[in-house]
């Protein structure tokens, strides 16, 4: 990874002026879906130098949160700090993002900085839920996961890995999991470029994904390696 200096990163040139901007692939899916084991296998089969994996679950607000607090509805999330964030990050530059504990419900003090990538992978339950963040992602897909494997995923993670107990677990999910899933995750499916059905097993969508982002990249740079020539030309003494 390429740690840039004094807030320049190499795509803006000697004027100051942009010249190049992160592809921003959006991944959403109910929880436990896969969404980050999709992310990890489109990082390896990509292969290219700087990715950046962002989630969601970085933006959840602070607020004392009660057995009854829903972390399943839109207002849960800081959609604006997340869309200053992944716009900021798309124009190639360093970020700070809290770190949110599943086991507090809150953000740790300290915040921590993600630097500016060719690729950044966004993902989370409501990714698609908003205008302004929408217009950010230049690929959509979702992770289309049956919900008793999303459910037996979750059971086993909140217990082992987020401090939980199988009761409060199964009863979050009927109250808030479900139904939200229901109201405002499935139907964002329909905004996805791609579905990939089964999440992270699914190699032949993984491949297809990472075929498409390469293209893309390379479509992009001769783009940006024209413009730049033009202005280079432009900037000639007759
Ligand atoms: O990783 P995943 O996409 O599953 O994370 C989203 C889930 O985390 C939500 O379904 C929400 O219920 C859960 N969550 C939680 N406790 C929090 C914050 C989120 O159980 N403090």
């Amino acid at each position: 990874r390429t740690i840039y200096t004094a807030g320049r990163p190499p795509w803006y040139n000697e004027h100051g002026a942009q010249s190049k901007e992160a592809f921003v692939i959006g991944l959403c899916g109910g929880s436990a879906s896969g969404k980050t084991t999709v992310a990890r296998k489109i990082i390896e089969a990509l292969d290219v130098p700087w990715v950046v994996l962002l989630s969601m679950d970085s933006f959840y607000k602070t607020m004392a949160a009660s057995n009854d607090y829903n972390f399943d509805h839109p207002d849960a999330f800081d959609f604006d700090l997340l869309s200053h964030t992944l716009r900021k990050l798309k124009q190639g530059k360093s970020v700070k993002i809290p770190v949110y504990d599943f086991t507090t419900h809150g953000r740790q003090k300290e915040w921590k900085t993600v630097y500016g990538a060719s690729v950044i992978i966004f993902e989370g339950i409501m990714a698609f839920a908003d205008k302004k963040l929408l217009q950010l992602l230049d690929m959509k897909i979702f992770v289309d996961t049956d919900s008793d494997i999303r459910l037996v995923r979750r059971l086993r993670r909140d217990i082992t890995d987020r401090g939980r107990d199988i009761e409060g677990v199964i009863k979050q999910y009927n109250k808030f999991v479900k139904p939200a899933f229901e109201q405002y995750i499935e139907p964002t499916m329909r905004l996805a470029d791609i579905v990939v059905p089964r999440g992270g097993g699914n190699m032949v969508a993984i491949d297809l994904i990472v075929q498409h982002v390469h293209s893309q990249l390379e479509e992009r740079k001769l783009r940006w390696d024209i413009a730049a020539l033009a202005s280079a030309h432009q900037a000639q003494p007759l």
